[in-house]
């Protein structure tokens, strides 16, 4: 694994090693090994809390140096374009680069740069390392991944989430369906079902925010009425089977994708996904460091 841009590039063995060595470090974060000869950035031209501050801890954790980049005060301000920056991080000494942008699939244009990148989001693109830490939080509870049952509800047309989660959870054997309004429909591929339909079935509800900031048109909402059609409401959580998980990438609009008391409840392990998050970058950073000879 040179380089983690899209899920789909991995092999399953690659996926499940990851899987295992994140639930490994989960176990005993002593097994790292530490690196103080590593310089990494991180580049996040767009809005996060968990994945830039969980790699920041990732890597942290294995002793990496990790370059205090902010775009607010760097020159991206005076118009130096994304392959710029790569390169003179690059050329400067940097080991590999963490990168967020708001244009899917930005790190077409950074195929020259020589140093590794891990894609942190890209558009409505992908996010594969919040795919690898949610498969982990599946694996972690169910033991498992094909076989099962899981919608997804929400914006799924504009949720890298969405799209890297389909893909991959196809790919390794789960039943995976949609339920969205149809200004947010998958527009690549999968089966739209009802949302009242379904829910006494799944393994796993998965729900998105919807994503406002992709949206080329205003699209309005009335908060109450979405969360009643499409929302994780008290009603619909009664008739999730015993041992169903709920799981949302974060953050959470309550009230809005799911009701607030429900955010904690006893099938919610949205916040386990969260503390998994920095476990999966770990063993992804390492991997990486790894197979780079770095
Ligand atoms: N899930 C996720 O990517 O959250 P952030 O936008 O806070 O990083």
């Amino acid at each position: 694994m040179k380089k983690l841009l899209e899920i789909c590039e991995l092999k399953d063995e690659e996926i499940y090693y990851l899987i295992n060595r994140a639930l490994e470090l989960k176990k005993n974060n002593n097994l790292l090994k530490k690196r103080n000869d590593i310089y990494i950035a991180n580049l996040f031209f767009e809005n996060s809390t968990r994945t830039k501050h969980s790699f920041e801890i990732a890597e942290k954790s294995i002793n990496l140096n990790v370059i205090d980049f902010e775009v607010s005060t760097s020159s991206v301000n005076k118009g130096e374009s994304l392959y710029d920056t790569c390169k003179t991080l690059e050329m400067i000494g940097c080991n590999m680069l963490v990168i967020r942008h708001s244009k899917n699939k930005y790190y077409k244009e950074l195929e020259s740069i020589n140093i590794p990148i891990i894609n942190a989001g890209d558009g409505s693109g992908e996010h594969p390392s919040q795919c690898l830490l949610d498969l982990m939080t599946i694996y972690e509870v169910f033991g498992k991944i094909n076989g099962l049952n899981i919608v997804i509800v929400g914006d799924i047309k504009n949720s890298r989430v969405a799209r890297s989660n389909y893909n991959i959870l196809t790919r390794l054997g789960a039943n995976v369906k949609f339920v969205s309004p149809e200004c947010f429909d998958s527009d690549f591929g999968g089966e739209k079902v009802d949302f009242d339909q379904i829910i006494d079935k799944v393994d796993v509800c998965m729900l998105l925010r919807i994503q406002f900031e992709r949206h080329k048109e205003k699209i309005l909402f009335n908060n109450n009425d979405y969360n009643k059609k499409y929302g994780l409401t008290k009603e619909r959580y009664k008739k999730l089977k015993e041992n169903s998980i709920i799981m949302h990438p974060a953050p959470v609009n309550r009230g809005v994708e799911i009701d607030d008391e429900l955010v904690e409840s006893e099938k919610s392990v949205i916040f386990q996904q969260m503390a998994n998050g920095r476990y999966m970058r770990e063993a992804i950073l390492e991997k990486i460091i790894i197979d780079n000879n770095i």
